[in-house]
């Protein structure tokens, strides 16, 4: 359970929620699946601070978990010092070549589909901030282009500046293989499966891969109200730079960010083996209750008010007077994942709107003119 980690700073490392009963209190939905994952986020206790711990280990190092959430140092702190978000430091024409540290499957057995959580070591080359993707660019020739390579593919990325090891080194993406199924036969063409995403969730340990960026701005979290309530509804893989916002606020220890307001994920996937980081954000909903909430649609699990799917917007519209509220506050709304989201969402929330005889055409310009409406869906 306990062992020394490589970062620079001499810290023992203590993986989070390792007691599953622990895990299992701090839940929710009791009926809902659990799957132990090897990425599974690690408290880091500084020696200095703690170095009882290495003599009485499991005794004091327990008691400063319950003590008081701990949270896991970072560094270089120097990744916080610039004041604009790094951009394109690397174009398609000369990508960083890069290295896979891990690929895990996500889901369970009964998820329609593989969705894969990717760690890629860019040996703090390629410095990014939450919200932002990196391209890339799979191996071979764009078979549209002979002889040149493939066109760039976007992916979110779905860990803090730091990486999930913590040391600014790396970056995680989380992707969904995209595969084809002839609509005749409902049979897989494999001929016709997406080529990144596959090449990204068959890539092995040490496998080498081009990616260009960081590119973006519209999913940046906003950070000069600490105190600012952040309302964030994601599809599927559209989870991954609310796994990155979340790490920041309640898994890493960065002095100049302490996060003290609301967080709010609404997650939609298609059931319960589907659920994407679900032990990561159920461990924040024990250990902050007041900073964080979680709302999961499972559409092939759940059904709405009328019978039919659970989708997040019908999360939203059981939520809407709340929601109405904290945007008028002034939180922050950010929607991530399929584009085929938005139009029922914008439905809702108009439904929502003219019920409480306010103008959504109105209030969504307003919001897009505040900057507290982000957007980023594919
Ligand atoms: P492609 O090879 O580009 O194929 C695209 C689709 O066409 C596939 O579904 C494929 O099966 C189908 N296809 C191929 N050939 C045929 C044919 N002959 N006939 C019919 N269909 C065919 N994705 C993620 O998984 N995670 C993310 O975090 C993420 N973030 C993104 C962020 C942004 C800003 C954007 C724009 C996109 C993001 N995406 C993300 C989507 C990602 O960029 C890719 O589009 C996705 O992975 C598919 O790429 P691919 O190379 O695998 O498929
Ligand atoms: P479903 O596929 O049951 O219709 P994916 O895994 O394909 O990325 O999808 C993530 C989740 O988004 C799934 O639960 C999927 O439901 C749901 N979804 C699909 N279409 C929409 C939509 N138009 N609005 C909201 N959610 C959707």
């Amino acid at each position: 359970m306990f062992h020394l980690t490589l970062s620079q700073q001499a810290a023992v490392t203590v993986p989070i929620g390792s007691d599953l009963s622990l895990r299992r209190s701090a839940f929710k939905a009791p009926n809902l699946n659990f799957r132990d994952k090897p990425w599974a986020p690690v408290l880091t206790l500084d020696l200095k601070a703690n170095s009882s711990c290495l003599r009485s280990r499991n005794v004091v190092c327990m008691s400063v978990q319950q003590a008081s959430v701990p949270k896991v140092s970072v560094s270089p702190l120097e990744l916080e010092d610039a004041k604009e978000p790094p951009l394109n430091l690397y174009k398609p024409k000369e990508p960083y070549t890069a290295t896979i540290v891990s690929v895990e499957r996500l889901v369970g057995p009964k998820a329609p589909g593989e969705t894969c959580h990717i760690v890629i070591d860019h040996g703090g080359n390629v410095p990014y901030w939450e919200g932002q993707s990196y391209g890339v660019i799979p191996p071979g020739e764009n078979p549209k282009k002979p002889g040149a390579p493939h066109n760039v593919r976007l992916y979110s990325i779905a860990s803090t500046r730091y990486g999930d090891s913590f040391d600014g080194k790396t970056a995680s993406l989380c992707v969904r293989r995209a595969v084809y199924y002839d609509p005749e036969t409902g049979k897989e063409d494999p001929s016709k499966n997406g080529v990144c995403s596959n090449f990204l969730c068959d890539s092995k340990p040490g496998d080498k891969i081009k990616i260009t960026g960081p590119s973006g701005k519209i999913m940046l979290l906003p950070e000069d109200d600490p105190n600012a309530t952040h309302i964030m509804i994601a599809t599927g893989t559209g989870v991954a730079p609310f796994r990155g916002y979340l790490r920041r606020m309640f898994m890493e220890s960065v002095p100049t960010y302490k996060f003290g307001g609301l967080a709010w994920l609404f997650l939609g996937v298609a059931n319960s083996d589907s659920l994407l980081y679900d032990e990561e954000f159920s461990k924040y909903l024990t250990d902050y209750p007041d900073n964080f909430r979680y709302d999961r649609a499972l559409s092939r699990e759940q059904k709405n008010k009328n019978g039919g799917k659970m989708y997040v917007q019908d999360k939203i519209e059981e939520y809407s007077d709340e929601i109405f509220k904290l945007l008028d506050n002034g939180a922050h709304i950010y929607f991530c994942g399929l584009k085929g989201m938005m139009p029922g969402i914008q439905d809702t929330l108009k439904r929502v709107a003219e019920q409480r005889g306010e103008s959504w055409e109105e209030k969504l310009s307003q919001l897009k003119k505040n900057k507290q409406w982000h957007v980023e869906v594919y």
